[in-house]
């Protein structure tokens, strides 16, 4: 009686399992909304419609992937506030969840700012937070993994992570907008991560705190439930092994710094990152926004192709 009290006090598997609510994969994204104001970031980019974006092939929709892309024909006119490009964001907001982006190629070179992210639907920004997995400018080949959000959100230097502590305060107010960020090891951003056939990137959130991982396309670690897109995810690090990024609660109240988030897309241009004098450093000397105007063939690998992205959830209904 003893033992049996005993086994059946012992949980069948202590992993938080998580569903398969939404897929995107090809023409499911035609279902997103493309966002066509000013950037808030200053960029050099003029962002397009989606009539436009796909008129003009800079958005292009099959069984299989999903493609966005900077012009790499066009000098800018001087009228253009800059370099056509696309921004898309999920009608969908997402709270407690896992993202699992299945990703062939990134924008990279001079100029670009690309992000993959999520930001409070509700707002207004940075109210609800935002989170970054996938963000980068110019040559990097780190992928920087950050969260920005309201005051008294912070982060202790060390943690249970694979990657490198880049800063801690993740109040937007803070350094200028810098967040409390992780760099990622190498060629998780960039060519590196393009030649290799691209890779894998995740992001769970819940009360716990925020997790991201990544795993290169021939990264033999990576779970089968991830590169194979199963129907349920177990982010556990006893599964999944270490994060790459970890932003626990300790000390940042995670349901009053995020609530549900849409999923963004961009590519943008220079602004307040890339075109920054420490990042644009390595690409001069002509300035940014004349190198982006002036140098449509430098653009032929600013673009996202997308194999899938799969977000699962605890609750099949939210
Ligand atoms: C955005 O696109 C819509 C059409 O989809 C258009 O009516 C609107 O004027 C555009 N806004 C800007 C700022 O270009
Ligand atoms: C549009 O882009 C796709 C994918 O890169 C390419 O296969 C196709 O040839 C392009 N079409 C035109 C008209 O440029
Ligand atoms: C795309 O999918 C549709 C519907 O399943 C199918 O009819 C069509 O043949 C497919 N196209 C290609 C190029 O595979
Ligand atoms: C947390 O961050 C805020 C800024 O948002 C700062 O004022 C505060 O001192 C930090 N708290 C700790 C314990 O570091
Ligand atoms: C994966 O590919 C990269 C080049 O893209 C190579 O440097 C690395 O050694 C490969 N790793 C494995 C485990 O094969
Ligand atoms: C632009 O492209 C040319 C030709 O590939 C290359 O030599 C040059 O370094 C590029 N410029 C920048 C700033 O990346």
């Amino acid at each position: 009686m003893l033992a049996l009290l005993f086994f059946l006090s012992v949980p069948a598997l202590a992993y938080e399992s998580y569903s398969l609510a939404d897929t995107f994969i090809g023409r499911d994204f035609l279902g997103w909304e493309w966002y066509n104001g000013s950037d808030p970031t200053h960029g050099t980019v003029n962002y397009v419609d989606q009539n436009t974006a796909v008129n003009l092939n800079l958005s292009v929709a099959s069984n299989t992937s999903f493609l966005m892309r900077a012009d790499y024909r066009e000098l800018v006119p001087p009228a253009e506030s800059g370099r056509k490009s696309v921004r898309i964001s999920s009608p969908l907001a997402y709270s407690d969840s896992v993202m699992v982006l299945d990703l062939w190629h990134m924008p990279t070179g001079c100029g670009t700012w690309p992000a993959w992210w999520t930001v409070s639907q509700a707002g207004p920004w940075p109210q609800g937070g935002e989170i970054d997995i996938i963000e980068g400018v110019n040559k990097n080949t780190q992928n920087l993994g950050s969260l920005h959000t309201t005051p008294n959100c912070n982060m202790t230097q060390t943690r249970n992570q694979r990657g490198q502590t880049v800063s801690t305060t993740c109040d937007a107010s803070f350094n200028y907008n810098q967040g409390c960020g992780v760099d990622f090891k190498p060629d998780s951003y960039g060519p590196g991560f393009n030649e290799g056939g691209g890779g894998w990137y995740a992001m769970q959130r819940s009360s716990c705190g925020i997790y991201m991982w990544f795993w290169a396309r021939n990264d033999t670690t990576v779970p089968i439930e991830v590169s194979q897109g199963l129907s349920t995810v177990n982010p556990d690090p006893r599964n999944w092994g270490t994060p790459d990024a970890a932003f626990p609660t300790d000390e940042c109240d995670y349901a009053s710094h995020f609530n549900a988030h849409s999923i963004i897309f961009d590519l943008t241009f220079c602004g307040d990152w890339a075109g920054s004098p420490s990042a644009w450093t390595d690409c001069g000397p002509s300035s940014c926004s004349d190198f982006v105007r002036n140098n449509p063939s430098n653009f032929t690998e600013a673009y996202w192709e997308i194999a899938a992205l799969r977000v699962y959830t605890q609750d099949p209904d939210v």
